[in-house]
């Protein structure tokens, strides 16, 4: 029998980083290729008596099935947080709790996307989103981000294009690029989309992520008044497994989420939530935080410093004030996919920066990722792709 497939999955591809990280699963290769958080940083030990808490005081609701707008106090701790750290108003009926920040992007996909609307999208942007939005065969219009975020004249253009009906940005630390849009610009962004009707979504997993400088407020709320989304998650301050994330919209928009969330999975589950919200009464997050920064701070510190020490000077590199990664750019018309196969043979990987432009350019750029290499390893991976690119350089 012929396999009939549906016609919206033509265009959507495999991850091109899974597939890299098929190729780094040697261990004798220092991977700078993965986004993954520092395993020997989750909290393991207080999860533990956290679940166990859950389990023996209220085991059968913990593992019974559960609203679809997700635990109402772990709503409350949100909106809480957002009051004392990002100075926004959030009501806890207007966050829905998601499977990861991931699933957001499939539900506003499904609540906003027909075949042939436009997002608008950054240049270079996430992976994942792109693959998101690509499900429901939407068209991108990309922006193109300059050192302090999107350049708003373009922004201007492709706001006037047809069926421009969500604009999708990381404001802070962006993945892939590590950028963080300026207070200007933050503002900028609210004046251009003033009046517009394409939803702004802020999507932010790594905005507590800063080692260094002023925290910004999200635009969301802050700058946007009307018309915008904000998600969250947990990955990057406690732990990925656990796939809880978040989506704060107003009242409207929230309920088509609900009902998105139904049709997908009824809701997200009950006794992660449960156990995460355990964890976060009897623990002192910030504290935690605090030490991811620590550690992610000295880890991007290396990075940098190897960077000025190995690398030839015409290779630029962003040096960003917080998240997980950084972005290099080779003179134009080199291609970092052809560094990348040098690279591995020099027992080094990267993941190669045209996957995340959705218009085919940017192959002369490449993601590093510090969360999940010691010093040590970085220090030493560096090293050998400055060699790389010397070599690389020189033909
Ligand atoms: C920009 C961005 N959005 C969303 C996600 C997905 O995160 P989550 O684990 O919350 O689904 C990631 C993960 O790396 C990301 O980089």
């Amino acid at each position: 029998m012929a396999t009939r497939f549906a016609d919206r999955m033509q265009t959507v591809h495999r991850s091109f980083i899974r597939e890299i990280l098929k190729v780094t699963e040697d261990t004798s290769i220092i991977s700078f290729a993965g986004g993954l958080p520092n395993p020997e940083l989750f909290p393991v030990e207080t999860m533990q008596k956290a679940a166990s808490d859950v389990l023996s005081q209220s085991g059968p609701e913990a593992l019974q099935y559960s609203t679809t707008e997700g635990y109402q106090p772990l709503r409350q701790f949100i909106a809480d947080r957002y009051r004392s750290k990002k100075g926004i108003e959030v009501d806890p009926d207007e966050i829905l709790i998601t499977s990861g920040s991931q699933q957001c992007l499939d539900l506003l996909g499904k609540v906003f996307l027909n075949a042939g609307d436009n997002v608008i999208f950054e240049r270079p942007g996430y992976l994942g989103a792109i693959q998101s939005f690509s499900v429901f065969q939407s068209g991108f219009v990309t922006v193109g981000l300059e050192e302090d975020g999107p350049d708003l004249d373009e922004l201007e253009k492709a706001l006037r294009k047809d069926n421009t009906k969500l604009f999708y940005a990381v404001p802070n630390f962006q993945n892939p690029s590590g950028l963080t849009y300026s207070a200007e610009k933050r503002a900028g962004v609210a004046e251009v989309m003033k009046g517009s009707d394409t939803l702004f979504i802020e999507d932010d997993p790594y905005g507590e992520l800063r080692f260094m400088g002023e925290h910004q407020k999200p635009l969301s709320r802050g700058y946007i008044k009307d018309g915008s989304v904000l998600l969250g998650s947990f990955s990057k301050i406690a732990a990925p497994g656990f796939r809880l994330g978040w989506i704060v919209a107003d009242k409207e928009i929230r309920d088509r989420l609900v009902v998105a969330k139904q049709a997908s999975d009824l809701h997200t589950s009950t006794v992660s939530q449960r156990i995460m919200y355990r964890y976060l009464s009897d623990n002192d997050i910030d504290s935690h935080i605090e030490k991811i920064r620590d550690r992610y701070g000295r880890q991007r510190q290396k990075m940098v410093e190897s960077i000025e020490r190995f690398f030839p000077e015409e290779i630029k590199v962003t040096k960003p004030e917080g998240g997980m990664f950084l972005w290099a750019t080779l003179p134009e018309g080199m291609s970092s996919m052809d560094l990348f196969d040098t690279a591995i043979s020099h027992k080094v990987a990267f993941v190669p920066g045209r996957p995340f432009y959705v218009d085919g350019s940017g192959d002369n750029t490449f993601r590093l990722n510090f969360s999940n290499s010691d010093e040590e390893r970085i220090a030493e991976g560096v090293k050998r792709l400055g060699n790389c690119l010397k070599d690389y350089l020189a033909k």
